[in-house]
């Protein structure tokens, strides 16, 4: 928290606007869109919850394909599922652990031979890393088909001197709990389309007709961000700038610590490109190291500090594992190897230096340097 939260909420609280709405809604949506580069934006109370609405917005429903990033958190492809539609996992590459073009091409070019494209494309930005804008919005583009950007872990990141989240036809934010803003819980929906983003406020709050009476043509959701949960939004979002800014010397800690070592590579930043460094992620070779990922975060674990495997990719997960995956190429997977050999470690951006020597310590001692 920034201290000035409390103002806000208590704004809220002095107008007797508590919920659902008032004015710490518009203006946060105002201010992020701002922010972010794009026209509009509909607060709403879950990252998750905007995807669904950007798939709502773009009609897909069962018999539809979605292609989405593999290597990422459930939420971005769960909405897929709320709609029945069928998600088609597309693989990374290297370069920034996002969705590879080559395998989005390879995808694209199927669906176009069956006559079949998909409806959209969610597109992932993994830690806070953007994924290779340019190749995937032209690829996008070269088949007419809307790209949902999913900046949940990326705000503040930039791509190209344009900030992460404003190169798809929607793009979503999440502010819950370990994100590099947070609400307590909250998402955003962002859009050039100014008709699109109205007709999400309207399904977040129930789609409800403009009449006097209470009357429903069509399903609405109960998705809309409170008054006072978008206050603690307007604060958070004045310390972003701040906020990558230490997130990104925890990477550099972390960095000038391990970074010398043979078979630990970090997370790369693609040149052009301004990470929020939200996790620091790196992959840990155990022929080199001599230690496998799992047994330095047992180590880790043992004095209390958390650290984690990268995400396990969804084409792995028993959930999706029916469903189609378009690796990086025929036989190579790299989310597999991703998730293999890498680990996310502790990130806040409240640790200080003698939190971060902690880990570093047991990192050392485990590693044998
Ligand atoms: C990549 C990604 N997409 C979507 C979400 C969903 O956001 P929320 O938790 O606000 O629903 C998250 C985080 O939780 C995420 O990390």
């Amino acid at each position: 928290m920034t201290g000035n939260e409390q103002e806000y909420i208590k704004e809220a609280f002095d107008l007797n606007w508590i919920a659902p709405l008032g004015n710490h809604v518009g203006a946060f949506e105002q201010e992020l869109s701002d922010y972010v580069g794009m026209d509009h934006a509909a607060a709403v109370s879950s990252g998750t919850a905007a995807i669904h609405l950007a798939l709502r917005l773009l009609d897909v429903e069962q018999g539809d394909t979605v292609f989405c990033s593999s290597l990422t958190f459930v939420a971005s492809a769960n909405p897929i599922l709320y709609e029945k539609a069928e998600p088609v996992l597309i693989d990374s590459e290297r370069d920034t652990w996002n969705m590879a073009p080559e395998a989005l091409e390879r995808a694209m070019r199927d669906a176009d031979k069956t006559g079949h494209l998909p409806k959209a494309v969610i597109v992932v930005n993994l830690y806070g890393q953007c994924a290779k804008m340019k190749e995937l919005v032209d690829l996008c583009n070269a088949y007419d088909v809307p790209m949902i950007e999913d900046a949940a872990e990326s705000l503040g990141s930039e791509y190209d001197g344009r900030k992460s989240g404003s190169f798809g036809t929607f793009g979503i934010f999440s502010f819950n709990g370990n994100k590099i803003i947070t609400t307590s819980g909250g998402g955003m929906l962002t859009s050039n389309d100014e008709a699109m983003i109205q007709k999400a406020r309207f399904l977040s709050t129930q789609a409800r007709d403009p009449a006097l009476h209470y009357q429903h043509s069509e399903v609405g959701f109960n998705y809309r961000m409170s008054n006072i949960v978008a206050g603690i939004g307007r604060a958070q979002l004045e310390a972003i700038e701040l906020r990558v800014q230490q997130r990104r010397e925890v990477f550099h800690r972390y960095q000038k610590a391990f970074g010398d070592i043979d078979g630990i590579e970090f997370m790369p930043e693609l040149p052009g490109t301004h990470s929020n460094r939200w996790l620091t992620a790196l992959t840990v070779d155990p022929d080199k190291t001599g230690i496998d990922r799992t047994a330095i975060i047992q180590a880790l674990a043992e004095e209390n500090i958390e650290a984690r495997p990268v995400w396990k990719p969804l084409h792995r997960q028993p959930l999706f594992e029916e469903y189609r995956y378009y690796p990086f190429q025929e036989h190579h997977s790299v989310s597999d190897t991703s998730f293999e050999y890498g680990m996310c470690l502790p990130s806040g951006s409240n640790m200080d230096a003698e939190d971060q020597e902690r880990v570093i310590d047991i990192m050392l001692t485990e590693l044998k340097v």
